[in-house]
């Protein structure tokens, strides 16, 4: 099969494409990147010679529609995909997440193609910390900042264009990731460069906030599962049950892998509307194409997390130039 990813020079589609190369060399990758802020060519370096690269916009029309019309299935990441800064700046989060979907459906609506659309939890909104719910696929909208209500929008343009046009398309909803490639602004790689720059790592709040954490690999195997055995009009729920895992002790855990005190970190101002927990019930993705993610409870996440660890000591050249930048754009902000 032909493959369209979009956004695939950032984290989860750069590691979606080496996953792809390496284990399912029978499909050939045509990737398209606006290159953001979040997107570097050089994550496609180890593969280049294998994949055809264009730099372009998503909500580039003309360009849409000749590259969807060269594939077989759009697998569709691209996005602005950071919570704090649809706080500081919402517009791109509107403009790249509904108008960039929006231009892709009418691409694969016009050449009859198939879509893969990857989400997130966060459209739920969230849970009470001892609420035993976990988010299913029948589970009402109802995102909670900018970045989750336009990744929800996005949703709804897809179902709506499987309802009313018939297109041939399917939706993940996966909770947070983790693994190489993933930008410093995000929590886990945040606190590991900061380690490594001998930075305290940085608390939002108290800490107690939950997320469902997935190995990136994890993911990807779900999704091409999904490409592989998903049927159109499906949602697929994607998480790997870490979901008892808050963040002071996802910190504590950093700490203690990179040699540092269990308590070597500060509590910095929390962000404004922050969703407290979010926990998945995958139980449909593994019961209907037998999914089975291979980074599950503590053991798993310390495995995955030691060998992220050692993806960021390895690779100080890949984030050491932006992490100033990074830190000063939080520290305006308390945090
Ligand atoms: P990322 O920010 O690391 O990468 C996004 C990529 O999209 C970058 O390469 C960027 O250059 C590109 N891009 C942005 N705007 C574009 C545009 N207008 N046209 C073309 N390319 C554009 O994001 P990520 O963490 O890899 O997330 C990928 C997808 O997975 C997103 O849709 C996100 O909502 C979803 N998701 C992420 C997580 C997570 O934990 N990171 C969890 C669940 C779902
Ligand atoms: P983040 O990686 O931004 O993902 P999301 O907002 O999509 O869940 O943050 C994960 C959690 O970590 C979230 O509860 C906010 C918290 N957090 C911190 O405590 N410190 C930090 O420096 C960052 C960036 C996030």
């Amino acid at each position: 099969m032909k493959l369209l990813v979009t956004g695939g020079a950032g984290f989860i589609g750069s590691n979606f494409v080496h996953y792809t190369v390496k284990n399912r060399p029978e499909h050939s990758i045509t990737v398209v990147d606006k290159l953001t802020y979040a997107g570097n060519k050089s994550n496609l370096e180890p593969v280049a010679d294998k994949i055809e690269f264009v730099q372009g916009d998503i909500c580039d029309a003309e360009l849409m529609d000749k590259l969807v019309s060269e594939t077989d299935i759009v697998v569709h990441f691209a996005a602005e995909s950071h919570n704090d800064n649809s706080l500081r700046e919402p517009w791109p989060f509107v403009e790249t997440n509904i108008v960039g979907t929006y231009t892709i459906l009418e691409a694969v609506r016009k050449h009859q193609k198939r879509l893969h659309h990857i989400s997130t939890d966060e459209v739920f909104g969230d849970l009470e910390i001892d609420d035993p719910n976990r988010f299913t696929e029948e589970t009402p909208y109802n995102p909670s900042s900018p970045y989750s209500s336009t990744k929800a929008g996005s949703d709804h343009l897809v179902s709506a264009w499987i309802r009313s046009f018939g297109i041939q398309a399917t939706i993940s909803n996966c909770s947070n990731n983790y693994g190489p490639y993933q930008h410093i602004e995000k929590f886990i790689p945040r606190q590991i460069t900061n380690i490594l720059s001998d930075i305290k790592p940085k608390l939002y709040g108290e800490g107690l906030n939950v997320r469902d954490w997935i190995h990136v690999d994890d993911h990807n195997e779900a999704v091409h599962l999904i490409l592989d055995k998903g049927v159109s009009g499906e949602t697929y729920i994607i998480g790997a049950d870490n979901d008892h895992t808050n963040n002071k002790m996802v910190i504590e855990m950093i700490c203690e892998l990179m040699g540092k005190p269990k308590d070597w970190y500060e509590h910095v101002t929390d962000r404004p509307g922050h969703d407290m927990r979010y926990a998945m019930d995958s139980s449909k993705l593994r019961r209907e194409l037998g999914w089975q993610p291979r980074y599950t409870d503590n053991n798993g996440m310390r495995e995955g997390l030691k060998q992220t660890i050692a993806w960021y000591e390895a690779n100080r050249d890949w984030w050491q130039t932006e992490k100033d930048a990074v830190e000063a754009a939080y520290a305006k902000q308390g945090q």
